[in-house]
């Protein structure tokens, strides 16, 4: 099979860690005799330096004419301490979410048995945790309008929308998950508060009725914050709206050992975005060290949903688990022993595949 991936690496740690699950990508093509044609492309601050936009349109072009995108991670401290700044990397990631359609973002929470010690919740109460978070990406508080100040400057705000479509289509997205899974859903809101809140609720409550088969249950965000560090094997698929997602699975990522862990996919109308969970960790980059475990799941996530390959995608999360379990793991999660740079456990990575 003939794979286009547009690759995007962003910022901070993002090229490093994106060479690495490139090389995971390489290999598992090869040994599957798929051929890669992979372009690279500008994204963030990167981009805001190169052309003055963090979102070019030639980005753009390359990423809707591919099957998949393969993207690291965007931000520049130079950015966050000007709030008088024009222009800002993120807005490169939001711009292009919106324009590829991508609606849903899909974060799994699975704990590797090799890194329970470093669960900052006991390792009794993480052991089973393993779920799924869908988090709506295009609509929300984020890309509300209006949003702004006042003219004098003293007053600001953002506005939170959500239209019915856009909470149908990521609500039934989440039963098909669950579907396929353990058969229970948690929609998660703030509907004794918030009028979108209640909209996700009366819709969720109707689409419940043609899923006899799964178990929905409704919970505010405040609780659910609490219960994925009081009890996370209670969840199977999580459906939440874009900003109550983006707290959420932050939290949900710490537990399970360390944030470089979690890959994410996009999903939507054009092509599907894969990438890390974590940022572009600015404090790392250039110095080899950076995780890139998060990034190589994130290749699997893309052999599995944006080309349907599932056994090269389980090739490439075998050799992660391989790798954690040889202690071939950068520092953030080795133990006493040696740490490894990016690159060696790249490498490794990419000969295990190899050699399997
Ligand atoms: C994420 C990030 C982004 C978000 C930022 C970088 C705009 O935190 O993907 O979770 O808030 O969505
Ligand atoms: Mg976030």
């Amino acid at each position: 099979m003939k794979l286009v991936i547009a690759i995007l690496p962003g910022d901070g740690i993002g090229p490093e860690i994106v060479e690495q699950g490139m090389k995971a990508i390489q290999a598992v093509s090869h040994k599957y005799n798929h051929q890669v044609c992979g372009s690279h492309a500008l994204v963030g601050a990167a981009a805001i330096d190169a052309v003055g936009n963090p979102y070019p349109e030639t980005t753009h072009e390359l990423c809707m004419e591919s099957d998949a995108v393969f993207f690291g991670a965007i931000g520049d401290p130079k950015y966050d301490n000007d709030p008088s700044a024009k222009v800002r990397p993120e807005q490169g990631l939001l711009a292009m979410r919106k324009k590829l359609g991508l609606y849903a973002n899909i974060r799994p929470v699975t704990t590797f048995p090799s890194l329970l010690h470093q669960s900052p919740l006991r390792a009794e109460l993480i052991e089973q945790a393993d779920f799924m978070c869908i988090r709506e990406l295009t609509g929300g508080i984020y890309f509300g309008r209006p949003q702004g100040r006042s003219e004098d400057g003293e007053t600001a705000y953002d506005t939170c929308v959500y239209t019915r479509e856009e909470i149908d289509r990521i609500i039934r997205l989440a039963y098909r998950f669950a579907e396929k899974r353990r058969k229970k859903v948690t929609v998660v809101d703030k509907a004794n508060v918030l009028a979108t809140s209640r909209l996700w609720r009366q819709t969720a409550q109707e689409i419940e009725k043609e899923f006899p088969g799964i178990e929905t249950e409704y919970m505010f965000v405040d609780n659910a914050a609490m219960r994925i560090i009081q009890w996370p094997a209670s969840f199977d698929v999580m459906v939440t709206e874009n900003m109550f997602g983006d707290i959420l699975t932050d939290e949900a990522s710490v537990i399970t050992g360390s944030l470089g862990m979690l890959p994410s996919a996009s999903i939507g109308l054009h092509t599907s975005v894969f990438e890390p969970i974590h940022g572009s960790y600015p404090q790392a980059a250039g110095k080899n060290i950076a995780n890139p475990l998060a990034t190589i799941l994130s290749a699997a996530l893309m052999f599995e949903y944006a080309f349907n390959l599932p056994e090269e995608a389980n090739l490439i999360r075998e050799a992660v688990t391989a790798s954690m379990q040889a202690g071939i793991v950068t520092e953030d999660i080795a133990e006493k022993g040696k740490a490894y740079h990016t690159s060696e456990v790249g490498d490794w990575i990419a000969a295990y595949i190899k050699e399997k």
